[in-house]
């Protein structure tokens, strides 16, 4: 039976600043879905992941379905009304648009969607981020789905052994849908070039070489891009079916020790670690750090089971502080250098006028130019 999974994520408001969302607001949003999914969608599951909400949906209207957006978007601008009421900050944040269009992408909201013929056990992760932006699953997939030293599943496994196809985004490119495949392992060395430079080249999917189903889709969108300034960061969600054709969910779930440096942090400007944490976790540490929790689940006809929580087994202790201190390291660099993204992608844009304003009060001195110059022709 095809089943589609859709996740769609938003920040409509939290408490203290953007550290997480108020009980009364998760509840308000859960009790929407249910009162108005119902004959609609078949499950359901709410978290928080700092100060986004995510939807996760099982219904079998199939993806980008009006409807199923719909059923989300209202249950955000339910929430939207009870975050203004408790004067939550950044009240609706994430809806940028006035009115509904059919479908959230674009509009605000992160989104990752698929369907898939449903295996008799349906093991799969979702996964969701704070305080950074699609690009965070780069490293994370790469290393999943085509590195040997992370899932030894790639020589193990017979089912594995013809690789997958990575779907990449150019997410600069906002008049459409810009794409590239590229399968590994022939093209990995293509992959990494283009996954080296995670703000501008997302892994949207990526797909079993052996039998052609998705393993993974991620929320590709980018209000930076969308909007052309700060709008909040674009924090991402991504699903991961695992086990028998797909890597393990340990192998899946390997790459977060890591602690690799994503853009996110304060004012969505710097390059932090990205630590995995418990689901319905909040923010703290320098408006961060990043974070990722990870909710597994097993489905059968569409029916949920309880998530189980990752991200709480006492192994990642350990990784958290080791995380925690590679942040403080980082910090140590303050405003300077690696410690905050480039230019281009710095997310207020405060700097840019402070620059505009000093560029009239440079000075070039000529004559000592001039004289140098003479000085050295001469010789
Ligand atoms: C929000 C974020 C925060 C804010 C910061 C300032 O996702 O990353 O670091 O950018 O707290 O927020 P404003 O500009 O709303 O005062
Ligand atoms: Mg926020
Ligand atoms: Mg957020």
């Amino acid at each position: 039976m095809k089943i589609t999974l859709s996740v769609i994520k938003a920040d409509v408001g939290s408490i203290g600043g953007h550290i997480a969302p108020s009980r009364r607001l998760l509840e308000t949003v859960s009790n929407h879905v249910t009162r108005h999914g119902a004959g609609l969608i078949i499950d359901k599951y709410l978290s928080h992941t700092g100060d986004d909400i995510a939807i996760l949906l099982t219904h079998r209207q199939g993806t980008a379905s009006a409807r199923i957006h719909k059923l989300a978007w209202d249950a955000f601008l339910a929430g939207t009304e009870v975050a203004r009421e408790q004067g939550l900050y950044g009240a609706g944040q994430d809806l940028l648009k006035d009115s509904f269009s059919g479908n959230v992408k674009g509009m605000g909201p992160a989104v990752a969607e698929m369907e898939f013929e449903e295996r008799p056990s349906e093991p799969f992760l979702f996964f969701a981020a704070d305080k950074t932006d699609p690009g965070a699953f780069n490293l994370p997939l790469y290393l999943a789905f085509a590195d040997v030293m992370n899932t030894p599943g790639l020589i193990l496994s017979p089912n594995m052994a013809k690789g997958f196809r990575f779907v990449v985004m150019d997410v600069n490119h906002t008049e459409g849908d810009r794409v590239i495949e590229l399968v590994v392992p022939e093209q990995i060395y293509d992959l990494a070039a283009l996954l080296r430079d995670p703000e501008r080249y997302v892994v949207e999917s990526v797909w079993s070489r052996a039998t052609g189903e998705q393993a993974a889709v991620a929320a590709t969108s980018r209000l930076h891009n969308i909007a052309g300034k700060y709008t909040g960061k674009d924090d991402p969600v991504m699903l991961v079916r695992v086990q028998m054709n797909f890597p393990a969910t340990g192998e899946v779930l390997a790459p977060y020790a890591h602690g690799h440096f994503v853009a996110g942090g304060m004012r969505g400007s710097h390059q932090l670690p990205l630590m995995p944490v418990a689901l319905n976790t909040g923010t703290s540490y320098f408006d961060g750090p990043p974070i990722v929790s990870c909710a597994a689940f097993a489905e059968h006809n569409g029916r949920l089971t309880e998530a189980l929580d990752t991200f709480a087994h006492p192994f990642w202790n350990t990784v958290r502080d080791r995380i925690a201190e590679k942040t403080l390291e980082m910090r140590r660099q303050g405003f300077v250098g690696a410690a905050m993204l480039p230019m281009s992608e710095l997310e207020y844009t405060g700097i840019m006028e402070k620059l505009k304003a000093l560029e009239s009060q440079f000075k070039v001195r000529r004559d000592t130019v001039q004289n140098d110059l003479r000085e050295l022709a001469a010789h």
